[in-house]
């Protein structure tokens, strides 16, 4: 196994886009960011300099961090975050996990700016892909170019209603042929194929709110892996990816030469904004840089994409994903969770009452502490002192007192306390009835076996019948779809912090989170080590 070393320059510089110029901060000056590419098993190490105007932390989504929560990257509860002008050396290692992952900021909205793909190929030497192999591998990263300050959105995202868009969604930071301005075009991503061979697409959804449909006019794509975990080769048209989520499919370029669209379509079930072109981007397909010759007019074949309001398709894109390998599912649950999720509106009383969104889990709206990580309080002994002053216990609710009930949102850092090694089920339901929106649940440090998802309300004698504990997928983001429920298994093995968390930004921006904290085991080997010694101080947060 080798080391895998970057240094991650955080830095403000100027994009022009849509005929704007629009500060944003990036990393190496790259939107997205480098891609890290590893090896199962290697170590990596990333040093990160903030040299731009506010704090930051980098989380590597789906990264397991066995015994290594420190590095997790979650702003206020693994760590704060890395302040202007300081550094932070991120170690970590990729065992056991095969595919692809992404890092980003996980501070605010920034993580808008400030991602890229991790990808991790087998073990050199040892196994190879159980499929076949590719010639040639390309991220695919679908990302939003919003064009504003991404701070200032995130307090916007607190204190409105407001269904926020994007100015474009983007392809490999491309826009897409969009029409803009003074007769000027954005660029589309352009993908040079050669006929016959075999591509293999890492595709990450980076986006702050939509789920996508990406499809390429005129091919066919093979399912091959989710979360960086292999999945039963599934045969498709059109890719659902959530934000979070990662797919990865292999095309063969087998269509007549020329050039073919690719479009990421954002789902928008809820309401009439589907109409505007934030949620599309476009890029090229083209067979023997026919894209890149001078435009000689060669038609571009353009795919069927499905309704933006339809959700069926993606409800069964996820239906469809089997694990290749058959892992053994816990079959004795220690703790079964029930949880919803869902969001409403609460108004602040006082001298100029405002109403808000607020996001939820059973009714708590999640807070993170402000002057201190909640990782450092728990590990110093200290979760109740002045550094953590609204902690709560987060509590179950069985199915008939699931309710979702819009006068008792409280406001807390609400926590779950779980021993080592139990085997946790968690039932997450979101409103069976309208509003209802498909919610992405991450989870921090584990990935867990999706054992059911359907419509409506949870039924524990009935649906227990359907659970997959056969070949469920195994992966770190839960699409809980909407007007529906969705079921999760794991194991609590790894001590330390971790958050459960929607995806979507002003979900989580508005409190749709709980905080798992996981107890060290009986061993040295199960007991969380000491912080970094570089480990960000929480002096100085505001
Ligand atoms: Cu990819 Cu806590 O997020």
């Amino acid at each position: 196994a080798a080391v895998v070393e970057h240094t991650f320059i955080v830095s403000q510089m100027m994009l022009n886009h849509l005929c704007n110029n629009t500060p944003v901060i990036v990393v190496n000056g790259q939107l997205p960011g480098p891609a890290i590419e590893a090896s199962e098993g290697d170590s990596i190490v990333v040093h990160v300099i903030n040299k731009s105007p506010h704090g930051v932390s980098i989380h590597w989504h789906g990264v397991k961090q066995q015994l290594n929560c420190w590095a997790d990257g979650a702003d206020m509860i693994t760590q704060c975050p890395i302040q202007p002008n300081k550094n932070f050396t991120y170690r970590f290692n990729v065992i056991g996990q095969e595919g692809t992952l992404w890092w980003h900021a996980h501070v605010a909205c920034l993580r808008a700016t400030i991602h890229g793909a991790l990808i991790i190929r087998p073990r050199l030497g040892s196994s190879s892909y159980p499929f076949h192999k590719p010639d040639k591998e390309i991220p695919i990263v679908i990302g939003e170019w919003w064009g504003t300050d991404l701070v200032r959105l995130d307090k916007r995202f607190n204190n409105s209603n407001f269904a926020y868009v994007p100015g474009s969604s983007t392809i490999n930071g491309k826009l897409g042929d969009l029409n803009n301005c003074f007769g000027f075009i954005e660029e589309n991503y352009i993908l040079n194929v050669e006929h016959g061979k075999t591509y293999l697409l890492r595709i990450v959804n980076a986006a702050l709110h939509p789920q996508y449909y990406y499809k390429i006019a005129g091919h066919m794509f093979t399912v091959v892996a989710a979360d960086a975990n292999y999945v039963k080769p599934y045969m498709t048209d059109t890719i659902a990816i959530a934000p979070g989520e990662t797919v990865d499919v292999l095309v063969v370029a087998n269509a007549p030469p020329g050039m073919y669209y690719m479009v990421a379509l954002g789902i928008m079930s809820l309401g009439p904004i589907t109409e505007t072109p934030a949620f599309i981007s476009r890029g090229i397909v083209s067979y023997n840089n026919q894209a890149n010759a001078t435009s000689d007019g060669t038609p571009i074949m353009v795919p069927e994409m499905p309704d933006q309001r339809e959700e069926t398709l993606a409800f069964y894109f996820h239906d469809n994903l089997t694990s290749l390998v058959h892992h053994r599912v816990p079959a004795d649950v220690d703790e079964r969770l029930f949880i919803t999720v869902d969001t409403g509106n609460m108004c602040r009383k006082g001298s100029v009452p405002a109403c808000g969104l607020v996001s939820r889990m059973n009714n708590i709206s999640f807070q993170p502490p402000a002057n201190g990580s909640l990782l450092h309080a728990h590990y110093s002994n200290n979760m109740i002192n002045n550094v953590i002053s609204t902690l709560q216990d987060f509590p179950s609710r069985p199915p008939p007192r699931m309710v979702f009930n819009r006068g008792h949102t409280s406001k807390a850092t609400s926590l779950r306390r779980v021993r080592y090694n139990t085997t946790m089920e968690i039932v997450l339901q979101g409103p069976p009835i309208w509003p209802s929106y498909p919610n992405p649940m991450h989870l921090h440090g584990h990935d867990f076996f999706i054992l059911a998802q359907g419509h409506g309300r949870y039924n524990a004698e009935k649906d227990v019948q359907a659970y997959n504990l056969l070949d469920p997928p195994v992966r770190n983001t839960a699409l809980v779809p909407v007007l529906g429920w969705m079921v999760i298994r794991f194991v609590t093995r790894n001590p330390g912090v971790w958050l459960l968390h929607c995806h979507i930004q002003q979900h989580v921006s508005t409190g749709m989170a709980v905080a798992f904290v996981v107890e060290n085991g009986p061993t040295m080997d199960t007991t969380l080590p000491p912080p970094p010694a570089d480990y960000p101080s929480c002096d100085n947060q505001n």
